[in-house]
């Protein structure tokens, strides 16, 4: 899969990717990510990429015309182009498989200050992606995580290629199950004793017992009836 990202900081992605899991991954070659500078499609001596809103209000917004080139400069037949904005469908795990599934190449603007001129998202954009219902100065944290959760259904990025698939939201059970890990007591705190016997049906049914109670704590409105 190959990931191409339109941002007006690109030394913001430096760390991101050269470090963790992704990191390993783009090094061994399972993924590409490239990034480059809304800047660098600017066509005046000041190199302008944002302007003032039509019809007042507040803030500054990123001009049609360099970010339109930036798009056209990395587009390739099969490009899906995703605009991160607060206003987008809410990023989830099946957002992510299927984008690992159905998309060889991904382009991802990342807007900042008011956003960016809606003509754009009409004329160029396939998905508009939200992390969350808040909002952020850009779109570099959101295209991090778009990128870090993606990935992960990358065949070879994690250690276990089924990892990813018994994580929380892709099991039936919604979460994952409680870890632990040495040593057995930690802070006077054992590791539960059902986990310490090998009988997996008593560890299957203690697991669904402890997912529902973090359910009901964290994400009461995830509980199916
Ligand atoms: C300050 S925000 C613009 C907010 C916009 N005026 C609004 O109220 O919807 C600047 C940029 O940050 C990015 N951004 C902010 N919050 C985001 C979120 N929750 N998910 C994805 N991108 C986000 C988008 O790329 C956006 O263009």
């Amino acid at each position: 899969m190959d990931i191409d990202i339109l941002t007006l900081f690109p030394s913001f992605f430096e760390g991101p990717f050269s470090t963790t899991m992704v990191g390993r991954a783009l090094s061994k070659g399972l993924a590409t990510v490239n990034v480059s500078d809304i800047r660098d499609y600017a066509e005046d001596k000041h190199k302008s990429v944002d302007d003032a809103p039509y019809g007042g209000g507040p803030g500054m917004v990123l001009k049609p015309g360099p970010l339109v080139r930036a798009i056209q400069s990395v587009r390739r037949d099969d490009s899906y182009v995703i605009y991160l904005s607060p206003q987008g469908k809410t990023l989830n795990s099946t957002i992510c498989e299927e984008l690992s599934q159905n998309h060889k190449h991904i382009v991802l603007i990342c807007g900042h200050y008011e956003g960016i001129d809606e003509r754009v998202v009409d004329l160029e954009v396939d998905a508009e992606i939200s992390i969350g219902d808040y909002v952020m100065t850009h779109g570099g944290p959101a295209a991090v995580v778009l990128v870090d959760s993606v990935l992960r259904f990358v065949p070879g990025v994690l250690g276990h290629d089924n990892s990813a698939y018994e994580d929380s939201f892709h099991i039936d059970s919604i979460f994952d199950t409680p870890k632990y890990t040495r040593p057995k007591t930690y802070q006077g705190m054992d590791v539960p004793e059902v986990l310490l016997n090998g009988h997996h049906e008593k560890i299957r049914m203690w697991g669904e017992e402890q997912v529902l109670k973090k359910l009901k704590k964290n994400r009461p409105d995830l509980i199916r009836e």
